[in-house]
């Protein structure tokens, strides 16, 4: 073995790659559960391209066969109702790791200098994963597939002077049909997956150029042992964060077995009861949502009123809604980067956030009334106000003093 790998060493650097970047990066020894989140958005992805392959196998993409062929994977398949429960759930609890994971970023500052690219990689991955998810729901070719994919696309219409043409282009088609199905496929299992991979790839080597930040925000590169040259307040990956992030992995795939196994439409939220109806273009359903991890967008969107007969106002403020995250690295002015270390007034403005950010989910999922539209224009108001404003009060904020090494309680 030893001989095998000279060999390949001497011609690839194979384990001068793995010393770098898994058993011999250092990171910083204070990890909490925060980062935990990174390791298991790895995780879903490889489950997702994993049961993925596996649907391919059986999945039709015509508009004539999707619905049968989804229904035939569930029933007849050997162990099919597992592999599309896997991926449908592992759809949904991508984004609530992926949420977290930038969660994590807002607490302890990791979107800040020097990690700024981190960040927009990171963005340009939740980009991708949205869109990965949107061309993925059509596909089972139900109600919702066809319906939602139909209103979202219709919103790209509303886009000034190229709007039309735009929804054209992604339809296919003036009507969702079988163009929309077979573009979607395509961009669902090949295109979209090779530049998440990529990106991921790009993310994971920009953070370890720089280093990860950790709870207190201490950059630990900047204190270094004289005679390893290893960060003092740095543990090498493995065996530390690998013993760590198993323990993760288990707990979580505790809880995806659980969903997956006992309640995989987890009462509709992962997968919703009109899908289970095949697609028809003559019948609207009553109520039309997208899945949970969209809502709150689609309810800022639908928070905006329409202007002079156009709904683009919505239509921006939704696309704003989700760009206006790249911006962060620039907003924050704080000379702290934790919110351990940071004042009452960054504390107060992440809290209302994250208020107005679930609330604009819930709202999402509720019919139209006039209380939740207003409801729903107040959460939209302090989403904007937690970013346009940060850069008043995270200079106007007090601060402790961030201390020279890493706290280990
Ligand atoms: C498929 C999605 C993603 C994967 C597989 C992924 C993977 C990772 C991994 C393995 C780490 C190092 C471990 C950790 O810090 O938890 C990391 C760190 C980081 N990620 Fe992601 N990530 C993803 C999405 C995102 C998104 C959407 C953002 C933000 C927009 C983001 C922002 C960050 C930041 C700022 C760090 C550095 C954190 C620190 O050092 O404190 N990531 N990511």
């Amino acid at each position: 073995m030893e001989k095998v790998i000279n060999w390949v060493d001497a011609r690839f650097p194979l384990t001068a790659s793995f010393k770098a970047h898994l058993s011999e990066y250092y990171a910083p020894k204070n990890f909490n559960f925060w980062y935990y989140f990174g390791s298991l958005a790895l995780l879903v992805l490889v489950i997702q391209i994993v049961t993925g392959i596996f649907l391919a196998m059986h999945y039709k993409p015509d508009g004539a066969l999707a619905f049968a062929s989804v229904e035939y994977i569930m029933r007849d398949v050997p162990f099919g109702w597992l592999i599309r429960y896997a991926h449908s759930t592992g759809a949904s609890a991508f984004f609530i790791v992926v949420y977290l994971h930038m969660f994590r970023g807002l607490l302890y500052g990791s979107f800040r200098q020097p990690r700024e690219l981190i960040w927009i990689f990171g963005m340009l991955i939740y980009l991708m994963l949205m869109a990965e998810a949107f061309m993925g729901y059509l596909l089972p070719w139900g109600q919702m597939s066809f319906w939602g994919a139909q209103v979202i696309i219709n919103l790209f219409a509303a886009v000034p002077y190229i709007g039309n043409d735009l929804s054209t282009l992604i339809r296919g088609d003036f009507v969702v049909g079988d163009a929309t199905l077979n573009r979607f496929f395509a961009l669902h299992i090949v295109a979209l997956p090779l530049v998440l991979i990529g990106l991921i790839a790009a993310h994971v080597v920009a953070l370890h150029e720089v280093g990860s930040n950790n709870p207190d925000g201490v950059e630990i590169k900047k204190n270094k042992d004289p005679v390893t040259h290893h960060p003092v307040d740095g543990i090498p990956f493995h065996p530390y964060y690998t013993v760590k992030d198993i323990l993760g992995v288990v707990v979580f795939l505790i809880a995806f077995s659980a969903i997956l196994f006992f309640a995989p439409d987890m009462g509709g939220y992962f997968l919703e009861a009109n899908n289970f109806i095949p697609a028809d273009p003559l019948k609207t359903p009553p109520h039309i949502a997208p899945v949970w991890y969209f809502t709150p967008y689609y309810a800022i969107l639908r928070a905006i009123p329409p202007m002079f007969g156009s709904q683009f106002p919505g239509v921006a403020a939704m696309g704003i809604a989700v760009m206006i995250f790249f911006a962060l690295p620039w907003l924050d002015k704080s000379p702290v980067k934790s919110i351990r270390y940071r004042g009452p007034k960054f504390k107060i403005a992440l809290g209302l956030f994250v208020i107005a950010f679930i609330g604009l989910g819930w709202l999402g999922i509720q019919p139209v009334t006039p209380l939740f539209t207003l409801l729903s224009q107040i959460f939209t108001a302090v989403y904007f106000a937690f970013f346009v404003l940060m850069p008043w009060y995270t200079k106007n904020d007090t601060h402790k003093t961030e201390p020279e090494r890493v706290t280990d309680k």
